[in-house]
């Protein structure tokens, strides 16, 4: 077995950089109880030289390296021989320029590297799992703001779709979108249509398809992303049942964005998961993942769960998925929590 050290991103924001150290070990635990069952151990935080390093001892094989090469914080890889560190190559599935998810900076961004986080242990959680490394997964975050979920997804390769009531949101994503795809020369297309269900105009729709370079789009090898400007509520009537792997979102904190039904502010962060949930649950696939950011402060984590187990999901709540509480500021104290939806011909727990 070999020792490794993990040099962790400094993140642009400063409260996240304290506890990115303490998120990496729960991330690489995830990890740990899924895709790498048995293969990482005494996971920690050590300081080599003065700097701080998330340390483990494993055996690592090619997949295995490219799981940890995707932990959200990864900046470096060594394998630790005595007092020297070997820097170990890493692959992630990145495919697309990281500024993707960098120029878009406002109020209320989520932090990128908490996204990154937050999609890896939902997708890890899930049937996909398996197909994460080589697969286009599909993946609806159906409160996306400006997308830094589906700016995530893309990177990875993925398939993303996004719904936000904010018009503004929408817009700004579908000005932002194509000009990033131009400016970096990437074959697509892109365009707004009204998005209409059953008769009723429920708001608009951006739509782009992209590939990540010329022979990937002569192939058809080709990545979508769509937003739809819409209330949550409407998700089932927006995607077909049964449609995307992973669910992924940054549900209202209640405290800057409050939660808008209609553009009225009228549920609490809580009340809209009761009653968007299981919405959301029809159009994930059997064996798919929901993951959510809360601020416990009015969104509890036990709560939170009883919502997902009310909408039929099986919250994920090990010790490595209880692991990830972090401290955003003094209002928001943020939690991740991920549930995933029975297989077909899966007996429930009892
Ligand atoms: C925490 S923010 C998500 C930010 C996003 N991850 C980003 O980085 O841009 C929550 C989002 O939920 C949206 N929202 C709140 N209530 C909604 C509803 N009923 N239907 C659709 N979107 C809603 C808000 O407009 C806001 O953009």
């Amino acid at each position: 077995m070999s020792s490794f050290a993990l040099l962790v991103s400094p993140s642009a924001n400063r409260v996240y950089a304290r506890t990115a150290s303490a998120l990496t070990v729960a991330e690489l635990g995830v990890l740990a109880e899924t895709v790498l069952p048995g293969r990482l151990h005494d996971l920690g935080i050590e300081e080599i030289a003065g700097v701080d390093y998330v340390t483990f001892a494993g055996d690592l094989d090619e997949t295995a390296l490219a799981h940890v090469a995707n932990v959200s914080t990864a900046l470096a890889l060594f394998e630790r021989e005595g007092d020297l560190l070997r820097p170990v190559a890493l692959h992630g599935l990145d495919c697309l320029d990281d500024d993707l998810l960098t120029i878009l900076k406002y109020q209320g961004k989520t932090n990128e590297l908490f996204t990154k986080l937050l999609l890896n242990v939902t997708v890890l959680a899930s049937a996909a799992s398996g197909r994460m490394l080589t697969d286009r997964l599909h993946v609806l975050d159906p409160l996306c703001g400006r997308g830094t979920t589906l700016n995530q997804a893309l990177m990875y390769g993925w398939h993303a779709a996004g719904v936000d009531v904010d018009e503004r949101d929408v817009e700004a994503y579908a000005a932002f979108l194509p000009r990033w795809l131009k400016e970096k020369r990437l074959k697509h297309t892109a365009g707004t249509s009204r998005l209409r269900r059953d008769g009723r105009t429920l708001g608009r729709r951006f739509d782009a398809t992209f590939a990540v370079d010329k022979e990937a789009w002569a192939a058809g090898d080709t990545i979508t992303v769509s937003v739809s400007q819409a209330d949550t509520m409407e998700t089932p009537a927006i995607f077909r049942a049964a449609s995307v792997d992973a669910i992924v979102t940054d549900a209202p904190y209640g405290v800057q964005h409050g939660s808008r039904s209609g553009g009225a502010l009228q549920r609490s962060p809580l009340d809209l998961l009761a009653a968007a949930v299981p919405g959301w649950v029809r159009v994930l696939r059997p064996g798919g993942a929901i993951g959510i950011a809360v601020n416990v402060r009015t969104s509890p984590r036990a709560e939170t769960c009883a919502v997902l187990a009310e909408a039929a999901l099986e919250p994920v709540d090990t010790e490595a998925y209880r692991g990830l509480e972090h401290r955003v500021d003094q209002a928001i104290l943020r939690d991740v929590v991920v549930a995933t939806k029975r297989r077909a011909g899966a007996p429930a727990e009892v």
